[in-house]
């Protein structure tokens, strides 16, 4: 029987008393286990830095790769002396890598074979797996409510059609996204396509993966999960691809990491100890237009930034370092201002695909949308009411006490329109994250004080999560494509977004239902 939290505090499994304690009291009141002492985690920048293992199709037919994952516990070593129960796509976290051409279908057989139980918290972990920043089919999309139980699977058809970017997939199971993703459901996938392969950027071996996020450990070295009390869930542990604080041997040239931020809460600004900046090349759904220098980035939860570092300004031998000056409304421990290190061991091997060009990736279609005086604009209100986390008053369990048919908007099939996100209260950011569609963030408003500002350097590509801060607006504009159907708009700050910031709207009308369509069907699965 899965538990809700609700299920849970009238057991008194979780602590409700923990909002006048810190954080690290309510974790240990919560889970009634203790936190692994710093003094066992290993010192930062001495784990070696891994890429996450690739994806290979089990088959190829015509233009359609087919790909088999399996979802199930595996013990990994993440702190050096330990073994660490996950849960991971072929049982890898972060899962496999794939790698894509524009163009080629891929299907890929999700079969969930883990636990009956989560490990602390009991649920039963029945799984959707989303593919974030794909313009998938409502059926395939991963809906919260389109669930696979342990001992089923689910076969996922990506189209692939949209241009070269940085997707992840990453579990949507209603009300247990958080603890499923924190347990290691995460993987990354790139669309190549022929504009991106001509460039002169790194490519192959030196676009690298980093997918960042945090935990935290008991003493027996497994994770622990406390969001205190439905706030969030900040560890003081930071890995990258799974390997805490790793130390990465680089040679004297340019890399281009892609940088995926897949932690529960935890936003970041990064930062390079030298002072030297990122160059920014790509956003969350695609390569921008120009580079963008900065030598601070901010990064919300979901977010993909697409940066180049140069390491031949720096002589071999040198140690550079990729701090987190933490921003705003997170928790910070010891380490926390750390994120890992690269150090410069020897010359370039190649001097190919080893510059930025000026103009890298014009003539994207979002990022050509512009307001005009007819373009419809939606408010979607951020806020906290009644102890859960609504949009614009509503939640998750308004869509679902609805049969799935309440929708926050009914957007015309190609219409463009303008969304404006008000986080108006203090004390909270929130990632938030539209499904289906691309976005260009038009202009960010402060304090209510009426004054519109541009975006980010790092935000003028497309998008399609916007990381709203306190006490600010965000106006981002759109175009409702390629098909019709219903998807899902939330925080992903996962712990929000499963308590319960989350609502859905429908594109045009005619959609394929979302649960009904190709549901998840019990093993043993036909041949692939
Ligand atoms: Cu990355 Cu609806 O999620
Ligand atoms: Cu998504
Ligand atoms: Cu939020």
């Amino acid at each position: 029987m899965a538990l809700t939290r609700r299920e849970l505090l009238a057991f008194g499994v979780l602590s409700g008393g923990a909002l006048l304690v810190p954080l690290e009291r309510s974790v240990l009141a919560a889970a009634n286990i203790s936190r692994m002492a710093d003094s066992e985690l290993p010192a930062p920048f001495t784990v070696p830095f891994v890429v996450p293992p690739v994806a290979a199709p089990v088959r190829s037919a015509g233009t359609t790769d087919y790909y088999l994952l399996t979802m199930r516990e595996q013990a990994v070593q993440i702190l050096p002396g330990y073994q660490t129960r996950i849960w991971g796509y072929e049982g890898s976290f972060p899962g496999p890598t794939f790698d894509v051409q524009q163009g080629r279908d891929v299907v890929v057989r999700q079969v969930n074979r883990l636990p009956s139980a989560h490990p602390t918290l009991g649920y039963t972990p029945y799984t959707s797996v989303h593919l974030h920043g794909s313009a998938s089919l409502p059926q395939y999309d991963g809906y919260a409510n389109d669930v696979t139980y342990p001992g089923s699977w689910k076969d996922y058809r990506y189209p692939n059609h949209q241009g070269c970017r940085t997707l992840w997939y990453h579990d949507h199971g209603v009300h247990h996204t958080a603890s499923n993703v924190y347990m290691g459901l995460a993987g990354m996938y790139r669309i190549h396509d022929p504009i991106e392969r001509s460039l002169p950027i790194p490519q192959g071996y030196y676009d690298v993966p980093l997918v960042i996020t945090d935990a935290m450990f008991d003493s027996e070295g497994q994770l622990l999960f406390d969001d205190d009390d439905e706030s969030g869930l900040f560890g003081d542990v930071i890995l990258v691809n799974g390997r805490p604080w790793p130390v990465m041997k680089v040679e004297r040239r340019k890399y281009r990491f892609r940088i995926l931020n897949a932690s529960v809460s935890r936003t970041y600004r990064l930062q390079l100890d030298s002072g030297e900046p990122f160059v920014v090349i790509g956003t969350d759904a695609g390569l921008t237009a120009v580079p963008q220098p900065v030598t601070t980035l901010l990064q919300g939860n979901a977010e993909r930034y697409e940066v180049v570092i140069d390491f031949a300004k720096y002589k071999i031998g040198t140690r550079v370092t990729l701090r987190n000056l933490s921003p705003r409304n997170n928790v910070d421990y010891t380490h926390t201002d750390k994120v890992m290190a690269f150090d410069v061991v020897s010359k370039a091997s190649t001097p190919s695909k080893n510059s930025i060009p000026k103009t890298i990736y014009p003539g994207n279609a979002i990022m050509a949308l512009t307001p005009t005086a007819t373009t419809p604009t939606r408010t979607l209100a951020l806020v906290r009411q009644g102890g859960e986390w609504t949009i614009n008053g509503e939640t998750w369990a308004d869509v679902e006490a609805s049969g799935f048919t309440r929708a926050l908007a009914n957007p015309e099939l190609g219409g463009v329109e303008i969304w404006e996100i008000h986080n108006d209260s203090g004390g909270w950011h929130h990632p938030l994250h539209i499904h289906l569609v691309d976005f260009k963030i038009l202009d960010r408003e402060f304090d209510r004080s009426g004054v519109r500002v541009a975006p980010r350097a790092h935000e003028r590509g497309p998008k399609d999560v916007v990381h709203v801060g306190e006490n600010e607006r965000v106006r981002l504009i759109t175009q409702f494509t390629p098909h019709p159907g219903t998807y899902m708009v939330h925080c992903h700050n996962l712990v929000h977004e499963d308590h319960d910031m989350m609502g859905q709207f429908t594109v045009g009308s005619g959609g394929y239902d979302p649960i009904t369509t190709a549901p998840a069907r019990p093993l043993p699965a036909p041949d692939l």
